[in-house]
Parts: C-alpha cells; structure tokens; sequence
C-alpha cells in the first residue's frame, strides 16, 4: 500500500513512544522507506536502536550528528519525504511546529517539510486541555495540519481525559488514507453503504443478516483514500469508524432509506455494499412479546411486510453523470439474478458475489466480485476486501 513512499516518523518525549515503534514496523512492512527522527527527550523512552531495527534506516536525533553524511540531512530528508507523522506529539513539540522554531533535528526537518503533515498529540489531560497547547493545534490546523484527536482513557501520570496516543493501528490507517493512493477522486462525492439493517419485532428482538460490513467500509475508505469526499451510510456493524469520514449510523431499512435518499442527489457515485433487509415485521409489538399463556403456537406465524428498496429509488431519481453502483448477494444463479437486479433498479454496475463461494461473502476476510454493467462481465480476483475495494473503485471510474 506504501511502496515507494518516504515517510518521516517524527518521535518526541512522551510513554507513548513505544507504540511508535508498531507504527514504524505497520509502515515499513506496508512497503514505506520510513526514516524515524527523535528528539532527545524521546531518546529516553525508547532507544534509536529498536527504530532503527524495525525500518532499517538511520535514526536522526541531534542535527550536527559529525558521524553522517555531508548533506544536509534536514534538507535531503525534508526534500524526499510524502508525508510527516508525529506521534507522539507533546505540547511542547505542537508548540514549537506552530510557531517555527526549529532548535533540534525534528523540528528543523519539520519546519523544511512542505508535504502533508499529521501529528498525534499526546500527553497529561490538562496540558492537552489547556487553552496554549488548543491555539497551538487550531494554528497547525490552519497550516494544512492533520491533527489526530487524542483518544481518552488512563494515562501514565493516573488521571483520566483526554491525551492517550491513537492505537498504532489508527496511526496507520490515517497514514495510508493520507499516502497510500493518487488522490484520483478529488473533488467527487461518494456515497456507500454498509452494514446489515436491523428490523424490531418487540423492543428485545430483531430480525437481521450476517453482513459484516467489511466490505463497504473498505469502499469507503479506499475512496477517501483517493480523495473522494465520502459519505457512508451505516448499519450497525462492529467496525471502527475512520475519523476523516463522514459516517451516518441508521438501523433500520426505513432509516436507511431517509438517509441515503436525502443525501444522493448531491453525489457523483453511489455504491450500495449494505444487506437491506427486504422485509420487516409488519407490527412492531411496544412491549416484549411473550409466549401464549395457554401453551399453544398461536403466536409463532410472523406477518411481514416488504421495505422500500432505496436502491430502486435512486435508479428512478437519478441525476445525469451519477453513477449508480448495487451489490447483490446470491446463493444461486448469481450471475443471471444480479444482471435482472442491474437493469430492474436502474444502474451501471452490480457487483455479484455468492454466499456458498469459499472465501468470498459475508464476514470473510476476502471476497470474489463479478461486476455486471449493461454490456460488460468484469471478474475480479479473489482478493483482500481492501485490495477489491481499489480494484472496484478503478473500474467504476475508468466508466463514469
Ligand atoms: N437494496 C436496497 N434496498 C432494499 C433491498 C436491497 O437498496 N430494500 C440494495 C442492496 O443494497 C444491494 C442491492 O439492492 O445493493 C441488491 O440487493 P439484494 O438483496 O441482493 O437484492 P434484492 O433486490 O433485494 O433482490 P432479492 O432479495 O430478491 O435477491
């Protein structure tokens, strides 16, 4: 996802540090030439010598090291690198970036930077909570900075609030959403959905399906990745919700409904990955619905009513130069029954997946697409779901 991209890992004294070094080995593993640069202070949580270890490139800690090379590091280094990451980022760090001084190696490669930087401040609640440290923030906001909130939770000095490091693996995923991918899609807007529906039968129970989610939130993430302003439209799934994208939770169908339909008259493509539930319970019972008394079965025949199909709905309202993307889900005939699906609703591609392939569907960590548009089978590998989500995406704009 990384190769060929140079990444500055900026460290700065904080117990967070250590995480850092997960990160470092996250992104050289993901094929980034990632050079670690550490303030002294940091020097004194971790040692150079794990950094350099993990990425196999030299660790910068003092900028008139005589012990290296003739260039000017700061420069060469500032020169070849695609994106800056500082984490963790101490108040101090955040105030220097924000105001220019450059009085150690961090800060001077820094302030010689002009690719994206991002930092993830990290430190006592108060320091962070503190008006100095929030102007410093809004100012490198204002320069261009991504600033990653700080999660909240017990921190090394025993209070609690805000100012624990993001998990490494949050650090990464903002990173590759910042470097990973030509920003192909700037400037459009992308609705996906994702998830399962849940449709109540009593305020207990629920009828539901077995989509993960995995797949539309890979969608979403690759298309932000890319540069697309993207809206996804969610069921309830247990999967974390990327801070750089607009996530709107609904349950329900009829939810779903109320928010896709409002949004996608303002967008240039809608890929549809979510399981909407086709029917629900036509009554939903107010209080939880119990046995009968007598014993008997009376009770177990569950009337049901159809729900509206959104997709269906945007095919019919759609916009021209809207491009109009469904998922379809087979056990069965999966070719035949998603090619029916692509032209009742109205769209330029369905991509069809079976249930009973290995590998491919619900929950699976991979997953096998056939995209279906009016003149064209494209069958794509059976990859990762975040390597078929790109391969899904290149499609999609190589037609619109
Ligand atoms: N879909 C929708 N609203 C519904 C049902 C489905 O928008 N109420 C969308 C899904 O998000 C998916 C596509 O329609 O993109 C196909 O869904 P699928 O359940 O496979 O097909 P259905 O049209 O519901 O047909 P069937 O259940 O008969 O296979």
């Amino acid at each position: 996802m990384l190769t060929g991209k140079t990444i500055i890992l900026g460290v700065t004294g904080c117990i967070a540090a250590y995480k850092s070094a997960y990160l470092a080995s996250a992104l050289t593993k993901a094929g980034a030439d990632v050079h670690v640069v550490m303030t002294k202070n940091a020097t004194e949580f971790v040692g150079p010598h794990t950094f350099e270890a993990l990425t196999g490139n030299r660790v910068s800690v003092d900028t008139f090291d005589r012990n290296y090379e003739h260039k000017t590091e700061h420069i060469s280094l500032a020169d070849a690198a695609d994106l800056v990451i500082v984490a963790p980022a101490t108040a101090n760090s955040l105030a220097k970036f924000a105001h220019g001084i450059a009085d150690d190696m961090l800060s001077t490669v820094v302030l010689a930077c002009d690719c994206p930087k991002m930092a993830a401040p990290a430190m006592n609640t108060k320091m962070y909570l503190n008006e100095v440290t929030q102007d410093n923030i809004g100012i490198l906001k204002n320069y261009g900075w991504e600033i990653l909130d700080p999660a909240s939770g017990r921190l090394a000095c025993g209070t609690s609030g805000p100012g624990r490091m993001p998990e490494p693996e949050v650090l990464f995923e903002a990173v590759v959403h910042a470097a990973a991918h030509e920003k192909d899609m700037h400037g459009l807007k992308v609705l996906v959905t994702a998830g399962p529906t849940r449709e109540a039968l009593d305020p207990v129970r629920f009828i539901t399906n077995h989509s993960s989610g995995t797949m539309g939130y890979a969608i979403a993430k690759a298309a932000a990745a890319r540069g697309a302003k993207v809206t996804l439209v969610s069921g309830p799934v247990a999967l974390t919700k990327p801070s750089y994208i607009d996530v709107v939770d609904v349950t329900s169908a009829k939810e779903m409904y109320d928010a896709v339909t409002s949004r996608a008259p303002y967008c240039d493509i809608v890929i549809k990955a979510a399981a909407v539930a086709d029917y629900r319970p036509a009554v939903v019972a107010d209080e939880k619905i119990k046995k009968a008394a007598d014993g008997s079965d009376a009770d177990t025949v569950l009337q049901l009513e159809r729900t509206d199909d959104i997709l269906a709905a945007l095919g019919r309202e759609r916009r021209d130069g809207q491009f109009l993307c469904g998922f379809s889900m087979e056990t069965q005939n999966v070719l035949e029954n998603s090619r029916r699906k692509l032209f009742k609703k109205n769209l330029d591609m369905i991509a069809a997946n079976s249930i009973r392939e290995e590998g491919a569907g619900f929950g699976a960590g991979t997953n096998h697409l056939t995209l279906i548009t009016a003149d064209e089978e494209i069958d794509l590998p059976k990859v990762d779901k975040e390597e078929l989500a790109y391969l899904l995406l290149d499609e999609i704009m190589k037609r619109r």
